[in-house]
């Protein structure tokens, strides 16, 4: 995964948990290619992203899942800050989410063509959004996070439900209300 998902992190955890936190976990955590240390254009393994929020959740004893879409939501207001110009032209959370196959997650192949990215497909019916996600990552709970960012910058409320329907396959479905 690219280094900002590290970096940014990392952040978070000094902001809401404190340096000595930081610490603890990286000392704690399986790191074996970063050792510990990111930089936000470099690339590290998928695996330490998910040892990194193990570790956080035995120290705070909040669970990972939970975790994981805190630190969703917190990015998504953090790729406002440093991608503005994905943002020009959308109005609404259901517009930009069903633009991230298509066009988000494009541009930003183009700016890191390593990049480990997952496929969404949208269907759109009225208050109700589909999105169908697959990713042998199995990141649905930052995902979720992601989509919870989203709503929130738009100012919008919606319930979301998940169900898997195969093994690297997921459904968001999103009820505006
Ligand atoms: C301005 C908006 C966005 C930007 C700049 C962006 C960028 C990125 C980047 C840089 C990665 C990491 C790729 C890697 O580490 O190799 C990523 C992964 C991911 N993005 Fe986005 N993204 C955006 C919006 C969204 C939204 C709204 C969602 C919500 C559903 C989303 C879902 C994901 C997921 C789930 C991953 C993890 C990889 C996986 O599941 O396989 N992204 N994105």
């Amino acid at each position: 995964m690219k280094g900002m998902v590290f970096t940014e992190l990392l952040d978070m955890v000094e902001e809401k948990f404190g340096i000595n936190m930081v610490d603890s976990i990286i000392a704690d955590a399986d790191l074996p290619v970063s050792k510990g240390v990111y930089t936000a254009v470099g690339t590290y393994p998928h695996e330490e992203v998910v040892s990194l929020v193990m570790q956080l959740s035995k120290h705070s004893g909040i669970a990972p899942d939970e975790l994981l879409k805190i630190y969703g939501e917190h990015l998504f207001g953090r790729f406002h800050g440093a991608y503005p110009q994905f943002f020009h032209g959308a109005t609404d959370a259901f517009g930009f989410l069903s633009s991230i196959d298509q066009y988000i997650h494009v541009e930003v192949r183009k700016l890191y063509p390593d990049a480990e990215l997952p496929h969404f497909e949208c269907e759109r019916d009225g208050d109700t959004m589909k999105m169908i996600y697959s990713s042998s990552r199995h990141m649905e709970d930052f995902a979720e996070g992601l989509i919870r960012g989203c709503l929130k910058h738009f100012n919008e409320t919606a319930t979301i439900s998940r169900e898997s329907i195969s093994d690297d396959t997921s459904v968001f479905t999103l009820t505006r209300g």
